[in-house]
């Protein structure tokens, strides 16, 4: 019989074959780990839908970004959860904030080893759990929203934040928080825009890791799981208003829009496994129904295959004390 030259199965021979043959690396600084940090603790707090994530105290905040970062991690990424809340989440920018005075404590501690970056949204600080702050009709007021994201960015900015997250899929945000920071001088501050944000169950835990307030949902700011061509389109806008990074978030059920985005831009793209996956595969490795380091460490691949430049994931640093040893 005779048989085409063709033998794929020659690249899969042996280990050191395979090494040479494949096309996407994991490293540990493409890793970001999110933080999660909560006013007036004295000792963390587990948070029960994400076994072994916790609600830090700022003791245990800065042991645990110390540990990422002699783990090689890239960035950690750090969540205020306030003990008070108000309307205009006045929390947010409050110089004595939880998030500005732990951001301020971080740079200090390892913003030397790697970076150090903030969440800026108004979601944790609010009453109502929005994004924004409300209109009299009690819909989010875009505007209104991004005069309290300036001043948002201008208290992270202040307070040693490298790199900040515009997580909130307001319009304008990136423009106009860019525009403010350059005025008061903080040209090197990084834009992360949270481009194509999708609008996901897969968010559900993370609900409880910032006592969510949120009654209702996000639809009217955040995107249609069904839209892969206007996830694309927010990245391309985001980008032109001088975006750093744009980001996809979630990321394994999005990574169409994830490859899209990343033939499209030229900025980094990112991706963010967010709660809900963390939380599946967790679940899935206690029951013994999945091998937890080889799942994580296949999603984490196949994130990075489908486009990201670097991932924000919950087992930063497990994976890069993995990828280490
Ligand atoms: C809101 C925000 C959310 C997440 C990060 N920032 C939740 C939401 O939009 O409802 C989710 C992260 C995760 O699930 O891990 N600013």
């Amino acid at each position: 019989m005779t048989f085409p030259q063709t033998r794929l199965r020659r690249l899969r021979q042996s280990p050191a074959v395979r090494n040479l043959a494949r096309e996407t690396s994991l490293l540990p600084h493409q890793l970001v780990l999110p933080l999660f940090v909560r006013e007036g603790l004295t000792e963390p707090v587990d948070i029960g839908s994400m076994p072994g994530v916790r609600q830090h105290s700022m003791d245990s905040l800065r042991r645990t970004a110390v540990e990422a970062a002699e783990a090689g991690v890239g960035s950690v990424m750090l969540f205020g959860v306030p003990a008070v809340r108000d309307a205009q989440g006045s929390g947010a920018d409050a110089p004595d904030g939880i998030l500005n005075l732990a951001t301020e404590a971080l740079a200090a501690e390892v913003g030397d080893a790697l970076v150090v970056q903030t969440d800026l949204c108004l979601d944790e600080f609010t009453d109502h759990g929005h994004c924004g702050v409300l209109a009299s009709d009690g819909s989010v007021d875009n505007d209104a929203t991004l005069v309290r994201y300036t001043s948002m960015a201008l208290s992270q900015a202040r307070a040693g934040s490298q790199l900040l997250g515009l997580s909130g899929m307001m319009d304008g945000q990136v423009a106009t928080i860019r525009a403010a920071l350059d005025a008061e001088g903080f040209t090197d501050t990084l834009l992360l825009a949270y481009a194509a944000k999708y609008a996901s169950a897969f968010y559900g835990p993370f609900r409880e890791a910032v006592d969510s307030q949120l009654k209702g949902d996000r639809r009217t700011y955040q995107l249609d799981p069904g839209n892969r061509r206007e996830g694309v389109r927010e990245a391309v806008v985001d980008e032109a208003e001088g975006a750093d990074i744009v980001m996809v978030k979630p990321a394994m059920a999005f990574l169409d829009v994830l490859r899209e985005v990343r033939d499209t831009v030229h900025v980094p793209v990112w991706a963010y496994q967010v709660s809900g996956e963390y939380a599946m595969i967790e679940a899935a490795a206690a029951n013994g129904w999945i091998d937890r380091r080889a799942a994580i460490l296949e999603s984490l691949l196949s994130i990075r295959r489908a486009g990201a430049d670097a991932v924000l994931t919950y087992w930063a640093t497990d994976v890069a004390r993995w990828l280490r040893a």
